[in-house]
């Protein structure tokens, strides 16, 4: 890229995303824009990372610079461009924390994004996705790109390679909705993964890798009644589910309502379904009907799935 003139201070907005999305576990995930973070990145003399405030839903998050995702993020970036000037970060979270919403990759997205719009000479996005990558393994132990890669590009990606990631946006079909269902509730995502098996049962690979294939190649060619018989997660989902008060109900109310398939949003609480636009409003209306009756209040949102990733505001 070639040299500009850079700012000295820039705000980015990275939106929420929903990673797993049933098939594609640690690897597929799209974004949510209807909620996100935002973060003001100025540039400031001493080298280093400081982090001037954090505000909105997440208040409590370290302060820390390596103790915490944005911070950690641009921690990286530094050390990897050396840039000759420091950044301070305020950090406004949209994102409830430990929501299974991306909230942890959403504020690293936003630095990064912001940062580099202090940079003479910016940096690529696959370049900017591996220091968002840096700063969400501060949350879940280890990385994982299926928040990150959605924040960051926008739409449903498929990421393949960590040190080496390929991107790939994946197009829907058109009239798709993605109906999201955030219980006032949290799970931690370390907790939430290391209750994980570490190995699969050669059935479960077999069935796994054929739901991931049928997905995508149904959302290449327009084939709903492929990705509703792949739309189902036989590996993760089955440990997982325990966690989710009303888990099967809520499930059960969006396939009953139409939903194309429903499953867990990341590490949860929040769930997710796919829907026709005339048949996303019942599947919300009955996804919530049920946590409610296990006693959750819930967030609702319905939303467009070829949409922007993280941009400056
Ligand atoms: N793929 C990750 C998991 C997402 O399910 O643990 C966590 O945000």
């Amino acid at each position: 890229m070639s040299e500009r003139a850079a700012l000295t201070r820039a705000t980015a907005f990275a939106p929420a995303s929903v990673g797993n999305v049933a098939i594609g576990f640690d690897i597929l995930g799209f974004a949510v824009p209807s909620l996100g973070d935002r973060v003001t990145v100025s540039r400031r003399a001493l080298p280093g990372v400081e982090i001037g405030a954090v505000r909105g839903v997440a208040g409590d998050l370290p302060r820390e610079p390596r103790a915490n995702t944005a911070g950690r993020a641009l921690l990286a970036m530094q050390e990897a461009l050396a840039p000759g000037f420091g950044f301070t970060l305020e950090i406004d979270k949209g994102i409830p924390l430990a929501s299974g919403l991306g909230g942890s990759a959403s504020s690293a997205v936003a630095a990064v994004v912001a940062a580099n719009a202090l940079m003479a000479k910016p940096c690529t996005s696959l370049e900017l996705l591996k220091f968002a990558l840096a700063g969400e393994a501060t949350s879940g132990g280890d990385r994982h790109v299926d928040n990150v890669a959605p924040s960051l590009f926008g739409g449903l990606v498929l990421t393949v390679g960590i040190d080496n990631p390929r991107v790939k946006q994946i197009p829907v079909p058109d009239g798709i909705r993605a109906v999201i269902v955030h219980p006032h509730m949290a799970i931690a995502t370390s907790t939430a993964r290391a209750m994980l098996k570490g190995s699969v049962q050669l059935a479960d690979f077999v069935w796994a890798t054929a739901n991931l294939a049928g997905f995508i190649s149904g959302c290449y060619t327009n084939d709903l009644d492929m990705i509703r018989a792949s739309f189902e997660d036989v590996v993760i989902e089955p440990q997982r589910q325990a966690l989710i008060p009303g888990f099967q109900q809520v499930r059960g109310a969006a396939m009953q309502a139409g939903a194309l398939g429903c499953s867990i949003s990341g590490a949860g609480p929040s769930m997710f379904a796919w829907a026709n636009e005339q048949a996303a409003a019942a599947v919300a209306a009955g996804m919530r009907a049920e946590f409610q009756a296990a006693g959750l209040a819930t967030d609702s949102w319905i939303v467009n799935l070829e949409c922007a990733g993280a941009h400056l505001t």
